[in-house]
């Protein structure tokens, strides 16, 4: 998109009428091109943004908890036996075969807790390959092509954090054997952070900080960048949605896709049994006769605690962000208004005398918006269990639970079961690594061997 550009004059003028003229403060120490970067920056802030920020930290700073969450029950979730789910995947894959669903993966986040330099799906989890998060992706769309004879066109978010250095990824890798006409790369919007009197945090003299904008950024840089239309051209009518760090993904799962549509469902969320009650996962409740998430910070102890009559957590279920959207419902929203969330946090800023400081407690406010803030706006949800140890083991920490060691086991695991499904046993000890565009089940990873050993034709 064109950007307007701004004299300095001109900028002044914008600042001082929302209370941000601080942003200029070091404009005689700036060279010519801190100059015109700042400028641009300035020329990029949406300030109807800035001020819902300043409203929302004002509220955040001073407002008791959403009290409707302390009344919020737990959403229905079905669960359907195999053969039901069966004949689920029976339509989904007729979906697939007709070219119908796009996969939609959001990597645009900073993944600080994992610590990893470079774009978080350049992580190495592949037990014997070190292949990356990306690669187990982007397999699993090349399988989906092979199988069903129809691309899968994969839209990939990235922010201006990682978008060169993503992009890069892909061409060196040879795009893992995707046609790069069926890849859509787009970056999500960059807001800045405030501090406690709504103030716009300078990082250097001549540069505001500025974050990504959170994963709910995804429906509007979505038809900013023409992702929509994109979709709208191919045929495609739903929208599977995914995140960079679960390589267990069962990416288009068939059932899903077939449940989905037959519900005529708006928003579908894939939901499993949390770990214990205090795994950081959000449930999704009816709230105020709606469906909404609620984050694991905002329930309660004893929400979190709570049992059924049969022993049960009474929140059983949380939300692992796999979702199906209707592309006519995502359509729809992309030019609406997402809800702020505000998160406090170590913000890098620049002290009076221009010298950037790293503060070790926090400082500052970040603004996010939230995928699962469309739920509420839905009209027919459909919340599917799924089973974790097949589908979900996510990269989130660097050691201990939801951290590379963790995922890889999982992983070996998954297919250590499905070569012990089709008669092979192979020890704990020996590390396995199956390409996912040779087999992604069981039986298919049965007739490849065959075929390997010239017992198929
Ligand atoms: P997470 O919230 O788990 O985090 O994002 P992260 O940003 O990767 O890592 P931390 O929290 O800094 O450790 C879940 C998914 O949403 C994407 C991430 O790339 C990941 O796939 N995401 C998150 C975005 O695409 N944009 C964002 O602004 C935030």
């Amino acid at each position: 998109m064109m950007q307007k550009e701004l004299t300095f004059d001109q900028a002044l003028s914008v600042l001082t009428q929302h209370g941000q003229n601080h942003v200029l403060q070091f404009w005689d120490q700036l060279s010519a091109t801190e100059r015109s970067t700042l400028l641009a920056q300035v020329a990029a802030i949406d300030f109807d943004v800035l001020a819902r920020m300043a409203d929302e930290l004002k509220t955040h700073l001073t407002a008791t908890p959403d009290a409707s969450v302390a009344t919020a029950v737990p959403a229905p979730v079905v669960d359907p036996d195999a053969d039901s789910r069966a004949s689920a995947a029976a339509s989904g894959e007729a979906a697939l075969r007709d070219g119908r669903i796009a996969a939609l993966l959001v990597a645009g986040g900073q993944g600080s807790r994992l610590g990893f330099e470079g774009p978080k799906g350049a992580y190495p989890v592949g037990p014997l390959s070190n292949a990356s998060l990306f690669y187990f992706h982007a397999r699993k769309i090349v399988a989906l092509k092979q199988r069903y004879g129809q691309p899968v066109p994969l839209y990939i978010m990235t922010s201006d954090t990682n978008d060169a250095a993503t992009r890069q990824f892909f061409t060196d890798n040879n795009n893992f054997g995707l046609d790069p006409a069926d890849i859509f790369f787009f970056t999500q919007g960059m807001w800045p952070a405030l501090d406690e009197n709504g103030k716009v945090i300078l990082e250097t003299p001549g540069r505001i900080f500025m974050s990504p904008d959170g994963h709910g950024g995804t429906i509007s840089a979505l038809a900013a960048n023409g992702g929509i239309a994109d979709m709208h051209r191919r045929g495609i009518d739903t929208i599977f949605y995914f995140q960079v760090d679960n390589p267990l993904i069962e990416i288009a799962d068939p059932a899903f896709i077939g449940l989905h549509l037959e519900q005529k469902a708006d928003i579908s969320v894939k939901v499993c049994a949390k770990r214990d009650p205090q795994e950081g996962l959000g449930v999704v409740v009816i709230s105020n006769g709606k469906h909404a998430m609620v984050e694991y910070t905002e329930l309660s102890d004893d929400q979190k605690q709570r049992r059924t009559a049969n022993g049960e957590l009474y929140f059983k279920y949380g939300s692992v962000a796999i979702h199906l959207f209707s592309l006519e419902f995502i359509a729809r929203e992309a030019a609406g208004d997402m809800p702020l969330h505000v998160a406090h946090k170590k913000i890098p800023y620049c002290d009076a005398n221009g010298t950037t400081q790293k503060p070790d407690t926090n400082n500052g406010y970040k603004f996010e918006k939230f995928i699962f803030d469309l739920l509420p706006d839905a009209d027919k949800v459909l919340c599917l269990a799924f089973d974790r140890e097949e589908e979900f083991a996510p990269v989130k920490n660097s050691t201990g639970n939801d951290s590379p060691a963790t995922c890889r086991a999982a992983l070996q695991a998954k297919w250590r079961r499905w070569l012990q499904q089709i008669g092979i046993t192979i020890p704990e000890d020996i590390p396995i690594e199956i390409d996912p565009a040779y087999a992604n089940y069981p039986e298919e990873l049965r007739k490849g061997l065959l075929l390997h050993k010239g017992e198929l034709p």
